[in-house]
């Protein structure tokens, strides 16, 4: 039995104890949704986020919906659009404290209000897909969220072998 056991209350605690465990979860397995699918569950778990999941590069011009946990989401986003559109663009991670704020964002749900999106990038420094977290809350996100979701990519690019 594979379980997430968290005994930390402080947001960095929590990324500290919850990475490795992803980690080793990831490593028994080959299949990537099988895997894709776990992470976004522990992390959801693990911090009660609104909506986690990822998005993949689908053609040169569209990321397709990939693994989630959370409300039904938006299927496609065109590359320089939106949160994840420009993450993929820029090859960097965005943090939008206030979605309103950002323009272009694409409300998949009327209910998220901040948001937080990784690249995912492979050995070549190409992005092949992003990870996306949305939070009712504004200003949920910051550079501890950014510093360990970071953290925590590289190792999945690393253990997934991209
Ligand atoms: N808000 C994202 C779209 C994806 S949903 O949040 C799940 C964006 O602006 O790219």
């Amino acid at each position: 039995m594979h379980e997430i056991v968290i005994n930390c209350s402080d947001k960095a605690g929590k990324y500290e104890q919850v990475i490795p465990q992803i980690v080793s979860l990831i490593e028994t397995e080959t299949n990537e949704v099988a895997n894709y699918a776990n992470i976004a569950a522990a992390l959801r778990d693990c911090f009660g986020f609104f909506w986690v999941g990822f998005y993949f590069v689908d053609s040169p011009s569209e990321l397709v919906l990939g693994p989630f946990q959370g409300p039904v989401a938006c299927t496609r986003i065109s590359y320089g659009k939106g949160v994840c559109g420009s993450a993929w663009e820029q090859k960097n991670t965005i943090v939008v404290e206030d979605v309103e704020k950002f323009p272009g964002h694409i409300a998949c749900s009327s209910l998220s209000r901040s948001e937080i999106v990784v690249p995912l990038i492979d050995r070549e420094g190409f992005v092949f897909g992003v990870l996306d977290i949305d939070s009712e809350k504004v200003g949920t996100f910051d550079e501890i969220d950014k510093k360990f979701l970071e953290i925590l990519v590289n190792r999945i690019c690393k253990s997934l072998n991209k």
